[in-house]
């Protein structure tokens, strides 16, 4: 556990990792955010708490009863998640967007200077609504992090399938900060290795996916419309590629790449545990032009030169840190 009473000292990710990211679409970092932080956001996020949940009592640690749910996307409230973005531009947690090790990471893919900032007392997600009636938040709307997401144990039936999606709101680099220990097969961020490099070519453009225009005499026709190509790939993906639980310790993060297929895990934990996490982006402050281009034929045009030129071969030591399984392609 990083010591706050210790000097952090700064590092910069190795080619080997750069290298990682650029073949696998995600790299996990060890214990990066202090115990001190991570504490000040659980403390954050508990102030939300449903009634039916005594931080203490984990035997209350169960799913959100309907008559304590909320759609407020402030703070979304449904079954096994607790989604709390109304702190998203506070202090606490816009001061980890800028931590200088992590930003010295992004900075290292996404180059130097080129992260837009986020805004300390802005607006957070969910503060202008969703992004079509009765849809998703859009974390484009929002200036800070999209906030703290908890998922709360339930025993996932024997039917229930991993599914993977990728995001459909422009970014580059998402992150994935656990605020508390997080064991195995409990609600940890899960990936599908590889598959942004599967998914990346197949959208009319690198960054955007297609929305249907929402017109309130058709309230039912909405949402977004994934290209053929693309959804034939997600059943291939899903059935060729073992996904990574990003399982870890309070502390630890994970970056991932804009395309790469995921999912929020289910939270099976015997011994009960709460899955409680920080989400943010980083977006290269030209986003919204590089936005215009279809994909190009190098994926990483928009990246850094150290990460273009980032081609090492991966050790076995460092596919196991990454929790990465060794079957996969
Ligand atoms: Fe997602």
């Amino acid at each position: 556990m990083v010591n706050d009473k210790q000097q952090k000292q700064i590092s910069p990710l190795d080619d080997e990792e750069l290298s990682f990211f650029k073949r696998y679409g995600y790299l996990i970092k060890k214990q990066v955010v202090s115990a001190k932080s991570c504490h000040a956001l659980c403390d954050q996020l508990w102030q939300t708490a449903p009634k039916h949940l005594d931080r203490h009592n984990p035997g209350s640690w169960r799913p959100i009863p309907s008559e304590y749910g909320s759609s407020d996307p402030m703070l979304s409230l449904n079954d096994t998640k607790w989604q709390f973005r109304g702190a998203g531009t506070t202090p606490e947690q816009v001061s980890i967007m800028k931590d200088p090790q992590i930003i010295l990471w992004a900075e290292q893919m996404l180059g130097q200077g080129q992260i837009r900032e986020p805004i300390e007392n802005g607006k957070p997600m969910g503060s202008w609504g969703t992004a079509w009636p009765d849809g998703p938040v859009d974390p484009q709307l929002g200036e800070g992090t999209r906030g703290i997401y908890a998922t709360l144990p339930k025993k996932a039936s024997s039917t229930q399938a991993d599914l993977l999606h990728t995001d459909g709101h422009p970014f580059h680099l998402g992150v994935v900060c656990l605020l508390d220990d997080c064991p195995p097969d409990s609600g940890a961020f899960k990936i599908w290795p590889g598959s942004h490099r599967r998914f990346y070519p197949l959208f009319p453009m690198q960054y955007d996916q297609a929305r249907i225009p929402f017109y309130p005499h058709m309230p039912s026709h909405k949402g977004i419309i994934h290209p053929k190509d693309y959804l034939q790939e997600v059943t291939k993906v899903q059935q060729d590629t073992n996904p990574v639980d990003c399982f870890g310790e309070r502390g630890d993060i994970v970056f991932w790449h804009h395309r790469l297929g995921h999912m929020a895990g289910y939270n099976n934990s015997d011994t009960p545990t709460i899955r409680q996490a920080l989400l943010f982006d980083y977006c290269h402050k030209d986003l919204d032009t590089l936005r215009l281009s279809a994909p190009h034929p190098n994926m990483w045009n928009d990246w850094s030169a150290q990460l273009q030129q980032a081609e090492q071969a991966i050790s076995a030591e460092t596919s196991e840190l990454q929790q990465l399984n060794q079957s996969q392609p």
